[in-house]
């Protein structure tokens, strides 16, 4: 009897993927940045991008590069705890450089529930130059520190804080680089506040779609160097319903390898049942998060947009929902900048993300 392979396609989030499409020219930017001297504005780069476009991913893969190069990466979530969190995953990724003494000690575990208590040498300093202290150490000998900030939240004090002293360190010439990833909602609503200037002029990078020639090969080496065939007609299929979007690929990879079953080829067949499963499994864990997040207005224009096959007339769509040009490109722009919609100029614009337009064909009130 054949034996069930591992399914290799990653359709969560957070998972590195067998195969990374595109993005290359994203890393290499910040990677050469790394390699360029302390003040390379790619040094600080924002990530912006829809749900299941591939920001932590991408973070991740940067700050393992990184890491092959010699740098220190901490990484965490934007939350409260943040500094916490940062100066631990710091302090543990430098371990084996790091002086003893400057280490978090281990003070008290407490069993059921699971917890420990840290202590640390540095505890009374304030947190500006607990950082900074650690950074120097580091760059004394000549290790960069990248610091990874996901799930950016512009209600979180301690980001802000953060990103403060971060710009501090730039002045003072540290060898440090910052990245952020977050919705483009939360990132632009960041970017607002006062306290937080030097970000504006950080490079902000929007994941928009990947190329199809990038989704296919993606597509064909995580199938082939795992052991199984894909005719070109099949494969087609699943990359243009895939629309550049990761998360679809994934999605759409895992559920026609699951219905090969112990057959060795992903068939037509197979594939077109793994689109439509794909397509509830988008609805659910990113087309109705995204709607939730915009305006009804927003949602309106989308559901206006959804009754044509292709792109849509802008003009068009004003007419449709009745409200002035003006408006309607307030709400266009909004859109836009969610990456939900693309503009393809000469007054056209399109959906930007899968399964968009049926789901909202079918509900156009967006839930
Ligand atoms: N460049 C890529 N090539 C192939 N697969 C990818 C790529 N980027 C992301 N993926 C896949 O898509 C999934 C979603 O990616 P990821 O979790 O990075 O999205 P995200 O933008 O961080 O989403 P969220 O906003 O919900 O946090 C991952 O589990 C990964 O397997
Ligand atoms: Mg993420």
């Amino acid at each position: 009897m054949a034996t069930l392979r591992r399914n290799p396609f990653t359709p969560t989030f957070g998972h590195a993927p067998f195969a990374f499409a595109g993005r290359d020219e994203l890393i290499d930017d910040v990677i050469e940045g790394l390699a360029n001297q302390p003040g390379d504005p790619n040094r600080a780069t924002i990530f912006l991008g829809p749900r299941g476009a591939g920001k932590t991913v991408l973070m991740n893969a940067i700050a393992q590069e990184a890491s092959s190069m010699g740098w220190i990466n901490a990484n965490a979530v934007a939350r409260r705890g943040l500094l916490e969190d940062l100066m631990y995953a710091l302090k543990t990724s430098a371990a084996h450089i790091l002086d003893e003494q400057s280490l978090p000690q281990l003070t008290s575990v407490k069993v059921g529930p699971v917890g420990a208590s840290w202590e640390s040498p540095q505890e009374n300093i304030p947190w500006r130059f607990r950082f900074q202290q650690t950074i120097e150490e580091l760059n004394r000998q000549d290790v960069g520190v990248l610091f990874t900030i996901d799930e950016v939240n512009p209600e979180c004090e301690e980001l802000i804080e953060f990103i403060s002293f971060f710009q501090l360190f730039v002045s003072e010439g540290l060898d440090v680089a910052m990245l952020l990833a977050g919705l483009p909602s939360m990132v632009s609503t960041l970017l607002q506040s006062d306290y937080v200037s030097f970000v504006r002029r950080a490079f902000q990078r929007h994941l928009g779609t990947i190329p199809d020639e990038d989704i296919k090969d993606a597509f064909l080496s995580t199938i082939t160097e795992n052991g199984k065939t894909i005719g070109e007609d099949a494969l087609d299929l699943a990359v243009k319903a895939a629309e550049g979007f990761p998360f679809a690929m994934q999605l759409i990879g895992y559920s026609a390898w699951r219905y090969t079953k112990d057959e060795k080829e992903l068939t037509r067949a197979h594939v077109e049942k793994a689109i439509r499963r794909s397509y509830q499994e988008m609805e659910h864990s990113v087309v109705q998060p995204t709607l939730r997040e915009c305006s009804q207005r927003e949602v309106e224009y989308l559901a206006a947009m959804a009754a044509d096959e292709g792109p849509s007339i802008t003009s068009e769509v004003a007419v449709r929902m009745g409200i002035s040009m003006t408006n309607a490109s307030n709400l266009r722009r909004r859109l836009i900048d969610r990456g939900v919609i693309k503009d393809l100029r000469m007054g056209l614009v399109d959906f930007d993300m899968p399964a968009f337009k049926t789901y909202l064909r079918e509900h156009p009130l967006g839930y």
